[in-house]
């Protein structure tokens, strides 16, 4: 029973297959959170709800300074009575009360059946879903706390419900999705995602002290800056494969914040949801505001447990149903080759090369439409430019469809230049202060879409495009954050206007959710000046992002690593570009540039006129080799095998450590563990250094592989599971910049032990002697 409900005690266990999660009430009605951790062996193993009246003359009496509820873990603390740590609920009423005191109502049990069978094959599987209702009584304001279990993955999705059942308005000030609360203790290390514009998802580690620390976002998207994630290891510290690791995701793609509370009662408590600040939100009578859901997981077993649990989950109950179990395709872009200089003639050239190496998609960048020839002009006029396209987009996707590619087109909906007729006909139309000046960033400002009749506009335009075009494939892109976020003339007057954080990312998800059920067939990829918006809020009406800017291959191996901690492969589009790349002017093989790119889902976006023909060819294998490879990047396991951070190599995070830190490895394995792919880089080989032994993950111990790629060309190498993990293989790196994508394949996929015993010898000859 995934929720046992111990009545005589009014306690709620949630267990998965390794993971529990324990709350109750207690005797004042509280309801308190107990217990997240290991699933333990008897129902009697977890705490129970701790008394919340004052224990006078007790060693374990209250604080003083304190309440004695203060002193146990409250499982949704709304700020009311005597409370100094970060609540999930702050409201006014309209009486001017801002003291909110919640207790238990009632629960009830249900199966959520949103979600497809863990095997991947289509069919419903059930979730059991929770649902446990605060009340304060006297204003009649209803908490409904929601919880699915997602079971083989260990995670636990929760969400609330604020529904103003009362008579009066209620003015919420900060509600938040949830409160993570951890086992009471010192020296837990918190890890998070930071990073800037071409240096998004950089891994950053630090110790938590007393106090608090925010990761957050204020504007208005998610963020370059920071990621909706965090995971926790105790003072015993996790690695890759081994340790406790508590951690979570939001979903939610506007104005977010994750608090990390470590109080002197060495409670540590994770808060997050929408972020407070400068919001406010007006609940009347009979109205419900719904948080984002907040996905928590624990794990024993390492930060590589911990991402392999978030990648099913997004895999098999996140990314929208319609293309979630489809392999990505192999895309073309033409953002860095043309920039805005596009033309019907210039994209068919490219396009033809495009579909020479093995392209399946391919997507016109910026500059196709209104009088967009550099980023001054044009954002909002949604309408092809007849200097570049005369004739409209058809003969050129006529000529892309023929070359047997589906076509793709750039858009940026939300946004408006000034130098646009859409902004000379609607100069309202953008967020903005009366008085004060409309501060552009990449010349242009943001429309706003909280308005309706703005939302319906962009709907409008998107729909068009879809309807009158054989477009199969849209990139929604966003290239500036918030500023000045006023609507002056909003509807229920200015009270409202703070309102717009959050109904700006609703109307975003409302236009996302429309167009994709008008057009069913088409692939969407959120982009945000690169990664801005990758969140599970954006990641459920998507099919993958855009994962940065930065094209470096090998910065890219950093970004990479970082989004891996959370996301999945099968999101994350990555390009083969030029070399030297814009970013660093750093010169790369073609080979390194792939086998980088190859770690996602690969695309090209470099200037194929410019390729010479041995480019090309190298270009055209490798891609037919993606295609070969990319069910077990896109939808296998991902091992992290060596960092190519250097403080985590030195940190020791990954088992092996890389000589000087110049190696770095991901490994992906298919579900039914048959085959298998590493991706190896060197940096920079110093002092002739010898490459470390690469001690492979996830294999069947029982079976034999056979492993291509490692050594020098044409050397296969014949080993079991067992010895490939435990032994490892030698890989052969050099030089600078050098890269290995090494191929392992089940040589007999029907191999059982038996089997194994009897072709020992065999294997072993193959191997040519050593076996190794
Ligand atoms: C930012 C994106 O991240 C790029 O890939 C490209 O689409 C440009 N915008 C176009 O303006």
């Amino acid at each position: 029973m995934p929720v046992t409900y111990l009545d005589d005690r009014k306690m709620w266990i949630l267990e998965t297959e390794r993971m529990a999660y324990v709350m109750g009430v207690d005797g004042q009605g509280g309801f308190q959170h107990l217990y997240w951790g290991d699933r333990l062996p008897r129902v009697s193993d977890y705490p129970v709800p701790a008394p919340t009246h004052a224990r006078a003359g007790s060693l374990n009496s209250c604080h003083p300074f304190e309440s004695p509820r203060s002193m146990v873990y409250e499982e949704y603390p709304a700020w009311g009575g005597i409370k100094y740590t970060e609540p999930c609920l702050k409201a006014s009423y309209s009486d001017g009360v801002r003291d909110v005191v919640l207790v238990y109502e009632t629960h009830w049990q249900a199966t959520a059946a949103n979600a497809t069978a863990a095997s991947g094959a289509p069919g419903p599987k059930p979730i059991p879903e929770l649902t446990v209702v605060l009340k304060d009584p006297y204003y009649n304001l209803r908490v409904k706390l929601h919880y699915r279990l997602y079971e083989e993955f260990d995670l636990l999705e929760r969400y609330a419900e604020i529904e103003n059942a009362g008579s009066g308005d209620v003015s919420l000030e900060q509600v938040l999705s949830g409160a993570w609360a951890l086992p009471r203790g010192t020296g837990y290390r918190l890890t998070y995602l930071a990073g800037h514009w071409g240096a998004e998802t950089q891994l950053r580690r630090i110790d938590i002290q007393q106090g608090k620390f925010v990761l957050e976002s204020r504007r208005g998207f998610t963020s370059h800056q920071a990621n909706p994630w965090f995971a926790i290891d105790p003072r015993e510290r996790a690695g890759e494969e081994h340790g406790q690791v508590w951690y979570g995701a939001l979903g939610w793609s506007g104005n977010w914040k994750i608090v990390v509370e470590h109080t002197f009662l060495q409670q540590l408590i994770v808060a997050g949801g929408i972020n407070d600040f400068d919001f406010s939100w007006l609940l009347e009578p009979g109205e419900v505001f719904t948080t984002p859901a907040f996905v928590g997981g624990y794990t024993a077993n390492g930060f590589g447990a911990a991402s392999r649990n978030m990648h099913r989950f997004q895999l098999e109950h996140i990314l929208p149903e319609s293309h979630r179990h489809e392999l990505r395709r192999v895309l073309y872009n033409s953002w860095e080759a043309t920039k805005f200089d596009v033309s019907e003639e210039g994209q068919a050239r490219l396009a033809e090369k495009a579909a020479s190496i093995g392209v399946e998609l391919f997507v016109i960048d910026d500059g196709w439409f209104g009088a967009r020839n550099d980023d001054t002009a044009g954002l909002g006029d949604w309408y092809v430019n007849q200097e570049k396209f005369p004739r409209g987009l058809k003969p050129l996707i006529d000529k892309v469809n023929s070359l047997g590619m589906d076509f793709g087109l750039w858009v940026e909906p939300e946004m408006v230049n000034p130098n646009s007729d859409l902004y000379r006909a609607h100069p309202d139309w953008v967020y903005h202060f009366s008085n004060r000046p409309r501060s552009e960033q990449r010349n242009q400002l943001i429309l706003n879409i909280s308005r309706e009749d703005v939302k319906e506009y962009v709907f409008q335009c998107l729909d068009r495009l879809l309807t009158e075009n054989n477009i199969k494939f849209v990139k929604w892109d966003a290239n500036r954050h918030f500023s000045e976020p006023g609507w002056p003339g909003a509807p229920v007057g200015r009270e409202r206007e703070r309102e717009i954080w959050v109904r700006h990312v609703q109307a975003v998800y409302e236009v996302l959710e429309r167009l994709r059920q008008r057009h069913p067939d088409v692939i969407f990829e959120s982009c945000s000046g690169g990664g801005g918006r990758v969140d599970l809020g954006i990641l459920r009406r998507v099919d993958q992002v855009w994962t940065s800017d930065n094209t470096d291959a090998f910065d890219r191996l950093r970004i990479q690593e970082g989004f891996s901690y959370v996301y999945c492969p099968k999101v994350m589009v990555a390009w083969v570009t030029d070399s030297p790349n814009f970013m660093n002017g750093r010169k790369v093989s073609l080979s390194y540039r792939f086998h980088s790119a190859m770690m996602g889902s690969l695309g090209i976006g470099g200037d194929l006129n410019e390729w010479s023909p041995e480019e090309m060819e190298l270009a055209r294998q490798k891609v037919a080799e993606y295609k070969e490879i990319r069910h077990i990047i896109q939808e296998g396991e991902l091992y992290r095998l060596l960092s190519p951070s250097e403080e985590e190599a030195i940190r020791g995070a990954c088992t092996s450590v890389s000589a000087g830190a110049s190696i770095s490895a991901v490994q992906y394995v298919s579900l039914d563990r048959s085959e298998s792919v590493v991706f190896a880089f060197l940096h920079s080989q110093q002092f002739r250094a010898q490459m470390p032994r690469l001690k492979l993950r996830g294999l069947d111990p029982e079976a034999v592989y056979e492993v291509t790629g490692a050594g020098i060309e044409g050397t296969v190498i014949r080993l079991s599971g067992k010895a490939l993990v435990s032994l490892g293989i030698e890989i052969v790196l050099g030089g600078d910049f050098d890269s290995r994508l090494i191929r392992i394949k089940n040589a007999h996929p029907l191999c059982s032990s038996i089997f194994l015993k009897v072709c020992r010898q065999e294997c072993y000859q193959v191997a040519g002697g050593d076996g190794r």
